[in-house]
């Protein structure tokens, strides 16, 4: 892939996901940005006991919300699209109601508006009506919602399996790479 893509990180919980996507990305021909917000270094660093800025070894550039005048917050940057992972509520809110007051949130609305994908991996539970709603208009406007739903038909051995599978569902998704666990149909007894 010739342009970039670009990684947002948020507050929610599942910076695991983040991270794990990166590491795969780094093994495939594809370049890389993140934009991570005050939140997301916050949960970053609880969920994975490591510094924001180890984000830096994983990407080509790391971009904090308050750069609002970097590359991604300009609808001529060379991006292919944008996955928010793991994309909190509060993000998903902001998106559907067009705020842009981080370079996150501008850059997930200009992807939107140069009708780019944008994959939203949306983390909460349980859900209001207003994060149901603020997910349908999203996905009126072109978005697409990859829940953090890993399954468990292909029988992950442990926790690293588990988002290992759903991460590469999500890069099959995207066409970046091939998932192994294509479902077969049960056998029969
Ligand atoms: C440890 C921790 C876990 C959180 N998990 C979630 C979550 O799963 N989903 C969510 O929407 N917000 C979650 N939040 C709250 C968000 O971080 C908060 O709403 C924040 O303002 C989101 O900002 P952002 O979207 O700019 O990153 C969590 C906060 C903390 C401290």
């Amino acid at each position: 892939m010739e342009e970039k893509l670009l990684i947002g990180i948020t507050g929610a919980s599942g910076a695991v996901y983040a991270w794990k996507l990166l590491k795969i990305l780094k093994e495939i021909p594809v370049r890389v940005e993140v934009i991570i917000t005050e939140a997301g270094k916050l949960v970053f660093k609880h969920e994975l006991e490591k510094d924001w800025m180890e984000l830096h070894s994983l990407a080509e550039r790391v971009y904090e919300e308050r750069e609002i005048s970097a590359p991604p917050a300009s609808g001529s940057a060379p991006y292919w699209g944008m996955i928010i992972i793991p994309c909190s509520m509060g993000t998903l809110g902001g998106l559907a109601s067009g705020q842009t007051r981080n370079l996150l949130l501008r850059a997930g609305d200009v992807v939107l508006k140069e009708r780019k994908p944008l994959v939203l991996v949306v983390r909460e539970t349980p859900l209001n009506l207003i994060h149901l709603q603020n997910m349908v208009t999203l996905t009126l406007a072109g978005a697409i919602i990859f829940p953090a739903m890993p399954g468990f038909y292909s029988k992950p051995k442990d926790l690293e399996g588990l988002i290992e599978s759903f991460v590469t569902r999500l890069l099959s998704f995207l066409k970046l790479k091939d998932y192994t666990h294509q479902w077969q149909g049960l056998e029969d007894d």
